[in-house]
């Protein structure tokens, strides 16, 4: 399939999209939603694939939603498209989504970050909800996920400042996961995504869906799911491969099943 908007390429086990605007610092239009989306399906239903990066280029992982064309648009224009609802088809991927960010994450940049599983930050990179610069406010989840990640206060100050923070702050507040020199960063988020792509992947899936499952219930009940699925598991060849395997000293070899 020919993309106009991305790269799509795999290295081993990992799928890899890379966003491709440089003139528009890869700022989100509606055509990068839609090729983002279908990239990530077309990975999630190849067997050869168990996780994936997403990346930007080195100045910028993306400026933000595309200001350009949001513009001119109207109450009733937004509201009627239910505008960056789109996005929301991220979040039934159940493949782990690592996003890859060099450069500027900004505005709906670091909310496409956010919607990842985990980012890892080159050393040059830069998040921030600038929104307010425009007379707007975060759309793509930023004013919620940005909160959960950082706390009330933090996520105040990049809200209703527009300021920027670096990856050094990222990673101290916890919206990152990792810092790394920006030169090495494609080379190390792939290597996470091929030691992820090792696993067995229905383990992968359910640890990915567990974590999740802690931002959107109660704790008592979060318990109960990680239990349940935990025990689930154990109907897999794969938890009797990865046990046996480390009794006997050996790499297991999973097989998915
Ligand atoms: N939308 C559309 N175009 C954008 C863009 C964006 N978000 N960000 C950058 N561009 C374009 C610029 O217009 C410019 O295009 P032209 O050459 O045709 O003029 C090109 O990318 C390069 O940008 P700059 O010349 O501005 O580059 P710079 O190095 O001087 O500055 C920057 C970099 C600080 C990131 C600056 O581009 C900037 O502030 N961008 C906008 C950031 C922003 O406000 N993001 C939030 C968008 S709204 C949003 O995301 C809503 C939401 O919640 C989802």
């Amino acid at each position: 399939m020919a993309y106009e908007t991305i790269l799509v390429e795999t290295r081993g086990k990992a799928g890899l999209i890379t966003l491709n605007r440089p003139k528009a610092l890869n700022a989100l239009n509606s055509v990068v939603q839609k090729e983002v989306l279908a990239a990530l399906d077309r990975f999630e239903a190849d067997d050869n694939i168990g996780a994936i990066v997403l990346t930007g280029s080195e100045k910028a992982f993306a400026a933000g939603a595309d200001i350009k064309e949001m513009q001119e648009k109207s109450y009733i224009d937004m509201y009627k498209a239910d505008f960056f609802a789109g996005w929301d088809a991220m979040l039934r991927i159940r493949k782990p989504i690592i996003a890859a960010v060099s450069g500027y994450a900004l505005g709906g940049g670091c909310e496409l970050a956010m919607m990842c599983d985990f980012i890892i930050a080159g050393d040059n990179a830069k998040f921030g909800q600038p929104e307010i610069t425009l007379g707007v406010m975060p759309g793509m989840g930023g004013s919620q996920r940005l909160t959960r990640f950082v706390g009330k206060s933090k996520a105040m100050d990049m809200c209703l400042t527009g300021r920027m923070m670096d990856a050094a702050e990222a990673e101290r507040c916890g919206l990152v996961s990792r810092v790394v020199p920006a030169a090495e960063l494609l080379d190390e988020a792939l290597k996470a995504a091929e030691k992820i792509a090792s696993f067995s992947l229905p383990s992968v899936m359910m640890n990915k869906e567990a974590v999740n499952r802690a931002y959107e219930t109660t704790l008592t009940e979060g318990l109960r799911f990680e239990r349940r699925v935990f025990h689930s598991l154990f109907a897999f060849d794969d938890q009797k491969e990865g046990m046996a395997a480390f009794s006997e000293k050996r790499p297991p070899n999973f097989r998915n099943r």
